[in-house]
């Protein structure tokens, strides 16, 4: 079986993988800092508010945008009633994953009157709320794409290299608030899930023609989802997928485990979504496109909310800092390989954040700095 959608070769192996989709998908509720029993007492309610505002509560803020800058800590600022002190950073910096400009913003705040921030997004509102605040800073640039088309979207603006990546990986907040699009299994709405709604198939559309044995894989591959095959089978007897609510119901019905505090469809969910938007085959194309963007000096910073991502930095950073391709026993000395990045490392959220916003805690950020070695191209593993 292949897994067209993802040009990556995830392997996952579930007993590695550490679901936190639902984490992930928390933050409506935990905007208002609101937790929403169901009938089923315990079953946290990820996509609901009694508030919806769509907002979304940057992650790891202060943390990312000093990473991307490549200084220890933003200026502190006593008064927050007052303008952020400002760094005053001159370059070209991206904002892989706009959504409401949160790390934007902030990034901004530290950049100079010359410098350029290029900020991408799949979500058309996303792109929307990112036009608006273009048309008053000139320093922005807007691209409605994936990240995975970095170097082609920025050699269109005439730029082939940035000082600074950073990019907040999933789904935002106010896309799981908004039943309409499809990601939540609280809030009914048409099974979408795309994160760009302007192009591409739905997950209703697949679902349609996809055969019972892909949909297990996938099940089982982005989700960690045991049961894969039992869910899959009741899915695919489904006879309309036009209702998150019932598609989640059958899920339901059909997992024969519920865990406490979280809804059975939570996995299932996760890897659809992640398989119809292609996500960690963006992820790897992304990374391997950092090495030849970055600068000499220039900042790598990544957020990423559960463990088929970090993993994946994880290892692009460890196999890139290492500077010696993996061992080959037939060798005496394991080759040299160029080490593109140094000083990789990995930043969780405060305390005081998860109290504050608990979608933080399945959170991790990963920072590295491109040294000076040129690009070579490499096909080796
Ligand atoms: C967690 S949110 C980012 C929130 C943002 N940092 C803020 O402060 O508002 C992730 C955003 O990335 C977008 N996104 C996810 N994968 C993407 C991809 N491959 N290319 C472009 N945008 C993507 C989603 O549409 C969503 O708006």
């Amino acid at each position: 079986m292949s897994l067209s959608k993802s040009k990556s070769n995830t392997n996952a192996n579930p007993s590695l993988v550490t679901d936190h989709s639902e984490s992930e998908a928390s933050p409506s509720a935990v905007e208002k800092h609101t937790d929403h029993m169901l009938t089923q007492a315990s079953i946290q309610d990820p996509a609901t508010s009694d508030e919806v505002d769509f907002v979304h509560d940057a992650v790891l803020l202060p943390e990312t945008v000093a990473a991307v800058l490549g200084v220890k800590s933003l200026p502190t600022q006593k008064d927050e009633s007052k303008p952020q002190k400002s760094l005053q950073v001159s370059g070209v910096y991206v904002d892989a994953t706009f959504g409401r400009g949160g790390h934007s913003r902030l990034l901004l705040s530290q950049l100079a009157d010359d410098a350029r921030l290029i900020v991408f997004d799949k979500d058309p509102t996303a792109i929307s709320v990112a036009n608006a605040l273009a048309s008053e800073d000139k320093r922005i640039h807007v691209v409605h794409d994936s990240f995975a088309t970095l170097t082609t979207s920025l050699a269109a603006l005439g730029i082939t290299q940035v000082d600074g990546l950073m990019a907040d990986l999933g789904i935002s907040s106010p896309q799981i608030d908004d039943g309409s699009r499809g990601f939540s299994f609280m809030r009914d709405g048409a099974v979408d899930m795309r994160m760009d709604t302007s192009r591409g198939q739905s997950v209703a559309e697949w679902l349609e023609y996809v055969d019972e044995e892909t949909l297990a894989n996938v099940l089982y591959e982005f989700g960690e989802e045991r049961h894969s095959r039992r869910i899959a089978r009741a899915i695919k007897q489904m006879e309309s997928y036009d209702s998150t609510l019932a598609l989640a119901e059958v899920i339901k019905v059909a997992h024969p485990n519920w865990q406490r505090g979280k809804h059975p469809a939570t996995q299932s969910f996760q890897a659809m979504r992640i398989f119809i938007n292609n996500e960690l085959g963006d992820v790897d194309d992304f990374l391997a496109q950092s090495i030849p963007l970055l600068k000499a000096g220039g900042q790598l910073a990544v957020i990423s909310f559960h463990s088929l991502e970090d993993r994946r930095i994880k290892q692009f950073l460890q196999r890139h800092s290492k500077g010696q391709y993996p061992e080959d026993e037939n060798l005496p000395m394991p080759p040299k390989r160029p080490r593109y990045f140094s000083k990789p490392k990995r930043v969780g959220p405060s305390k005081a954040e998860t109290s504050r916003n608990p979608r933080a805690r399945s959170a991790w950020l990963r920072m590295a700095t491109r040294t000076d070695s040129d690009y070579v191209i490499d096909n080796a593993p």
